[in-house]
């Protein structure tokens, strides 16, 4: 596990947006796992910024989302569909992005299709990562198995606190479920990066990294991982000792 610790979140948005462009630098056609939250959005902001300016070409990038929403349509304000649209697609031109659908009428299936993507893709060369809170990864709560494989998902109630916030505060707006690649799905991965700021996270990232592994904790799994990468601003890293 390799750890960087910054400045602050402006230093995170443009080491992970660096690391990103040299991936795809030295593979054109890179296959990039995306995350959402507000984490990666400093990112997003810098790799568009790069793009424009030449500095990186993502032509050639297919990407895979970690997860979805069960039950808000593509155009919802509040699916991560949209989120991806607004925050990144609508400038970037990919070759192709793929994003679990939360209405299909057959979620199982749609959970089989999009891992037979991802392996006719030839798999995920770099899944970035945020965590939440309670340490899920995409949104494989605590005590999801380590060999899960991408299903659908009850969120936890703190993940629906957390995430109310996108939702006017309004928690029953909330879905209570999602599509979530597995942890295991993400570990096949070929590299994996985390990404955290801020104070609020800085227990979570101390157990997630220093703390057993544990299936508790999701994000603590990624240490079995062979190439794990975590950036984290100073406030994230307080209490890594
Ligand atoms: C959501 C997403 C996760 C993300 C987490 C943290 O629940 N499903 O993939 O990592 O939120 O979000 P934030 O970056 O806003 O703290």
């Amino acid at each position: 596990m390799n750890v960087i610790v910054v400045d602050d979140y402006m230093q995170l948005s443009d080491t992970v947006a660096k690391i990103i462009a040299q991936r795809v630098q030295s593979k054109k056609d890179l296959v990039l796992g995306l995350a959402t939250g507000s984490t990666p959005l400093g990112m997003y902001q810098e790799l568009i910024h790069m793009s424009k300016n030449n500095r990186v070409n993502f032509g050639q990038v297919t990407t895979f989302n970690l997860d979805e929403y069960v039950g808000l349509s593509a155009c919802d304000p509040q699916s991560y569909c949209r989120f991806m649209q607004e925050h990144f697609f609508d400038q970037i031109k990919v070759k192709r992005s793929f994003i679990p659908n939360g209405l299909a009428p057959n979620l199982a299936y749609e959970c089989l299709l999009y891992e037979s993507e991802i392996k006719r893709y030839g798999g995920i060369d770099l899944q970035i990562l945020g965590i939440g809170r309670d340490g899920h990864i995409g949104f494989n709560e605590p005590g999801s198995a380590c060999n899960s494989r991408t299903c659908v998902v009850q969120l936890d109630d703190i993940t629906i606190r957390d995430n109310a916030r996108f939702f006017n505060n309004d928690r029953s707006r909330v879905p209570r479920q999602a599509l979530t690649m597995g942890i295991e799905t993400i570990l096949e991965a070929r590299e994996c990066l985390l990404i955290a700021n801020g104070a609020h996270k800085a227990d979570i990232v101390a157990r997630a990294l220093r703390g057993p592994v544990t299936e508790s904790v999701p994000a603590s799994l990624l240490r079995n991982h062979k190439s794990f990468t975590v950036v984290l601003d100073k406030a994230a890293a307080i209490s890594l000792g």
